[in-house]
């Protein structure tokens, strides 16, 4: 928990890693069983709901909506108002952190005839509005933003709104579902192309609400069609663990010697699992265990085991699959032996931090070689990194995780500037981690 952390940490070589753990709640389908509760009528009841900064910024704002929201036990409760019931927020809305909670309300007040403001952190405030921004005027919704389309964001929305039909200009499953988000109170059908496959959860969770949702295929990707302005039905959500929250134990594990550890009620959704099938082509010992379908998603358990790692080559298409797993492929990567070019990379520039280049600062600073090249991040393994160097994480949890996992396996400790943002999707990241016998420290 925050509380127990102070802002910089540092993690020492370990001893081995052994136990079964879960992970928290994916963060995608956490934010979407939010406001598509907010967006039903009845109540919906999720289960393994992501209690992490970026989701609980998502839960204030749909309740900012006039959505009503309330824990129960474990679970959380959302009482709906309705496609097109949302009311206008009485103050601006904070979104913290979080790409996703705000480019996917973009979609939703896009579509509601009122006036509403969003803002950020420092880190959210420089990331790019305009690739939803530019769709969703198209539906009449009004919308000034910052130089380069920057928050805060003001949106007048519309009550009487075009249905969009709309190709993809880069593969984002961000603006995929802003767009499908406005559709829900469009008349008509709303079509999205994508020229890549990206995350589907706003697909199935829309058909789990009961919207109608079909899907054509494409050369390389899909054509998706909503139909507008369907009785959204309350229904419960079963949140697995996320499979981009594993995969900082899961290459721990294969990172130190004599490590076995499991981890439970992973999302297996085939469009967020690139890494999985990148370890695994590295020679990686990874079992999948007791896979099952719940609530239309794929999950299952995962056991990993020490292995001594190939390097690898990414191809650009399998970037979608694996978008916020790089970092951590990174750090397996420069532990590997040999030389790995992790292609298409784009899109890292404009994630939490410019991803791309603070990875390879973070794979310098345990003093193994990398560069850029292009869109490609490559990386000189030596198999044994000799660490030593302090990483830092420009508000972005995930390259703070994947630091702490690289001390794992370094000759000397790894320390990173700030901790705080592990909170935003894996509170309690530095107890579990330890629970299987891990050296983080506060430095
Ligand atoms: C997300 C989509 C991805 C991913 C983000 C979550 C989502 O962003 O990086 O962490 O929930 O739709 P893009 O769709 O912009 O690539």
């Amino acid at each position: 928990m925050l509380q127990n952390l102070r802002p910089h940490q540092s993690s020492r070589p370990s001893t081995p890693l052994t136990g079964t753990i879960t992970v928290p709640g994916d963060k995608s389908i956490s934010h979407r069983a939010l406001m598509f509760g907010a967006l039903a009528i009845g109540q919906t009841r999720i289960s393994g709901l992501l209690e992490g900064e970026d989701v609980l910024r998502t839960a204030a704002a749909m309740s900012a909506l006039g959505a009503s929201i309330s824990r129960d036990g474990a679970d959380w409760l959302v009482s709906g108002r309705g496609i097109g019931g949302l009311i206008e927020p009485a103050d601006v809305l904070d979104m913290g952190n979080s790409g996703t909670a705000a480019r996917l309300l973009a979609g939703i007040l896009a579509t509601h005839p009122f006036y509403a403001v969003m803002t950020g952190d420092a880190s959210l405030r420089k990331r790019p509005m305009g690739r939803v921004i530019t769709p969703l005027a198209a539906t009449g919704a009004r919308f000034s933003a910052r130089a380069g389309g920057r928050l805060p964001l003001s949106i007048e929305g519309t009550g009487d709104a075009l249905p969009l039909a709309y190709k993809l200009p880069v593969a984002s499953a961000q603006v995929k579902s802003a767009i499908l988000l406005a559709g829900l109170n469009a008349r008509g059908i709303t079509e999205v192309e994508e020229p890549e496959p990206t995350r589907d959860h706003s697909e199935n969770m829309l058909r789990h609400f009961g919207a109608e949702v079909s899907v054509t295929a494409q050369r390389s990707g899909k054509i998706i069609h909503l139909t507008g302005q369907p009785e959204l039905r309350a229904a419960d959500v079963l949140v697995p663990g996320d499979p981009s929250s594993a995969a900082f134990p899961i290459v721990a594990a294969l990172l130190v010697p004599g490590s076995r550890i499991t981890v439970e009620n992973i999302g297996l959704n085939p469009l967020r699992t690139g890494l999985f099938t990148t370890l695994r082509e590295m020679g990686a010992a990874l079992m999948v265990q007791n896979f099952r379908l719940q609530g239309g998603e794929p999950v299952g358990d995962i056991v990993a085991e020490y292995t001594e790692l190939k390097p690898c080559g990414t191809p650009p298409e399998r970037a979608p699959s694996m978008i916020d797993e790089f970092p951590i492929l990174a750090i397996a990567c420069a532990a590997a032996r040999g030389v790995s070019r992790l292609r298409g990379l784009h899109e890292l520039r404009v994630k939490e931090s410019d991803r791309l280049a603070a990875t390879a600062a973070m794979i310098l600073a345990g003093g193994v070689r990398a560069e850029i090249e292009g869109d490609d991040l490559i990386i000189h393994g030596t198999g044994n990194p000799p660490g030593g160097g302090l990483v830092a994480t420009h508000m972005d949890h995930r390259l703070a995780m994947s630091a702490l996992v690289f001390g794992q396996m370094t000759g000397a400790p790894m320390k990173i500037d700030d901790a705080s943002f592990i909170d935003t999707s894996f509170p309690g990241f530095a107890a579990l981690m330890r629970s299987l016998g891990a050296a983080i420290i506060a430095a």
